[in-house]
């Protein structure tokens, strides 16, 4: 697990999106995993910008995400699926036939698990997943469990993510309480793995999380046994860990 520090969110941003935009460069028809929340925002901006200069080609890459609300439309501006047309598919040049983002709205959770499933295996595997960690070290939205989810799942959202994710939606009582979410497995099987993680709210699950003991109760704990881990996180972030990196 490699940890590159980072002054600020800006900082981290930019950085995030440099490792993404090596990929890019070095892989033009790469796949990539992908990620929702307010963390990586801002290296989605960043790759928007260097796509505008001219640095970036989207055009070979094809995307995967890791989850997505149960029952939003597309058009609903809280669905992961308005979110990365929001923050990066409409202002690149990648083919929106290959972006992929689980579909919230098929009511058959089972069909629509199955579905993504095979979408994912279709790419022929991710080359570099980018993921943020909720506060309880959630990942996609695979929450502390017993087991370690394999495939794509439905999950009952836990209440601290309900609640974290509430300021996003007009009251708490419009955030779904159930997510279509790739499982840990997948996740697992991504060649390589940047994680995003800002602000002094992060610092005690990232201890737990990448020191801690590997445990589904803390689902990001599991990426300790990845090979190719890069955590790009800020001082804020950092700072229970920092005289261990
Ligand atoms: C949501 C997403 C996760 C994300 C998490 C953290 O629950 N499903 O993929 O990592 O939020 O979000 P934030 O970056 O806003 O802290």
């Amino acid at each position: 697990m490699r940890f590159v520090k980072a002054r600020d969110y800006d900082d981290m941003s930019r950085k995030a999106a440099n490792v993404i935009s090596a990929q890019v460069i070095y892989k033009p028809e790469c796949v990539l995993g992908l990620a929702t929340g307010s963390t990586p925002v801002g290296a989605y901006k960043c790759l928007v910008e260097w796509y505008r200069k001219g640095d970036l080609d989207f055009s070979g890459v094809t995307s995967v995400n890791l989850d997505e609300y149960r029952g939003l439309q597309h058009d609903n501006p809280q669905s992961y699926y308005y979110f990365m047309n929001d923050h990066l598919f409409s202002h690149v040049n990648i083919d929106p036939a290959n972006t992929h983002v689980p579909d919230g709205t098929i009511a058959d959770a089972d069909e629509a698990c199955r579905q993504y499933d095979e979408t994912v295996k279709s790419t022929g595997g991710v080359d570099l997943q980018l993921l943020g960690m909720g506060h309880n070290g959630h990942i996609g939205f695979n929450e502390p469990d017993d087991v370690f989810a394999k495939g794509t799942h439905c999950v009952n959202l836990a209440q601290s993510t309900i609640d974290a994710n509430s300021r996003f939606f007009a009251s708490r009582d419009e955030v779904p309480t159930q997510a279509y979410t790739m499982g840990i497995q997948t996740i697992m099987s991504a060649k390589k793995i940047l994680v995003v993680v800002s602000g002094t709210d992060k610092a005690d699950i990232v201890e737990k999380a990448f020191f801690g003991p590997i445990t589904p109760q803390v689902p990001a704990s599991i990426l300790q046994l990845h090979p190719e881990v890069t955590v790009v996180g800020d001082e804020a972030a950092f700072a229970k860990i920092a005289d261990r990196i």
